[in-house]
């Protein structure tokens, strides 16, 4: 079956399962998966369930769908996702991303855990992203375009959008979250990169380091949704300081962030 013929499919499978219509959609990046608990009349499925869907296979990513209410919203949350470093191609990891556009969501949230390149920055502080660098060494739009969905050529100069951004930064103070705004690059992984590495992306303009998020925001981006990253820096990228980097570091201060992190998705929930 073609591509968009497998999304629909998907898509049409988590219709049967509401009555929501959700205009948002967010992805729930290491961690953060228990947000879905603080929604009323949730429907979960399965990644596992849903025609087409990718698998995911890391630790702390279960893998599955919630529509729910926040307040008056509806939202479709992806609940964990599939790297690009787990093997599939990054059309196929991003296919969860056009499902919601079929759903009709037009405003995305994503959020991951990074590395922290700009040696100003702390572990455990949340970053807005303003704009990405892609050095995953792919793209998720490579093969036949889908017309139906956007051009093939898309624009990227306001993928994360500014008046979004403008109004997420002006409340974050009185959400009580203290906010950076940064460039993130996404490396494939799944090691950790070389110091040599980091102090490239420094010099290229990078502020955090990750290895997910990109390849969403670019199919985001092109199926016209409006796109909000929120990277948690949980540890200095390789060569910051002198320490080895370990999945430890990155799931303990995710767990320490939490609570601010919580904060910050329910403002912006809030405002959207
Ligand atoms: N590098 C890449 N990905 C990451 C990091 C990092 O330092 N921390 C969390 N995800």
């Amino acid at each position: 079956m073609e591509l968009q013929d497998r999304i629909f499919e998907a898509a049409e499978y988590i219709r049967s399962k509401t009555t929501l219509e959700p205009r948002i959609g967010m992805v729930l990046g290491s961690g953060l998966g228990d947000l879905v608990d603080t929604l009323t009349d949730t429907v979960c499925i399965p990644f596992s369930e849903i025609p087409n869907f990718p698998r995911t296979t890391v630790e702390g990513h279960s893998g599955a769908v919630v529509i729910g209410r926040k307040g008056r919203r509806a939202v479709a949350v992806l609940q964990g996702r599939v790297h690009y470093y787990e093997g599939l191609s990054q059309q196929e990891i991003t296919l969860p991303i056009r499902v919601l556009a079929a759903l009709g969501v037009k405003t995305v949230i994503l959020t991951n855990a990074a590395g922290g390149v700009n040696t100003r920055y702390n572990p455990g502080d949340l970053m807005l992203i303003c704009d990405h660098i892609n050095f995953s060494g792919s793209n998720p739009l490579i093969g036949p375009n889908m017309d139906k969905f956007g051009p093939r050529f898309p624009d990227m100069s306001n993928v994360y959008d500014a008046s979004l951004r403008a109004g997420i930064k002006e409340m974050a103070g009185f959400w009580g979250v203290y906010l950076r705004e940064g460039v993130y690059l996404m490396c494939s992984g799944p090691n950790y990169e070389t110091p040599a590495e980091i102090r490239m992306f420094r010099n290229l303009g990078a502020d955090a380091v990750g290895m997910s998020t990109v390849p969403e925001a670019i199919v985001a981006a092109h199926c016209g949704m409006k796109v909000i990253g929120i990277s948690c820096i949980t540890n200095m990228a390789a060569g910051v300081l002198p320490q080895k980097l370990y999945h430890g570091e990155v799931i303990e201060t995710a767990a320490r962030v939490h609570d601010d992190f919580h904060k910050l998705l329910d403002g912006i929930l809030s405002v959207l």
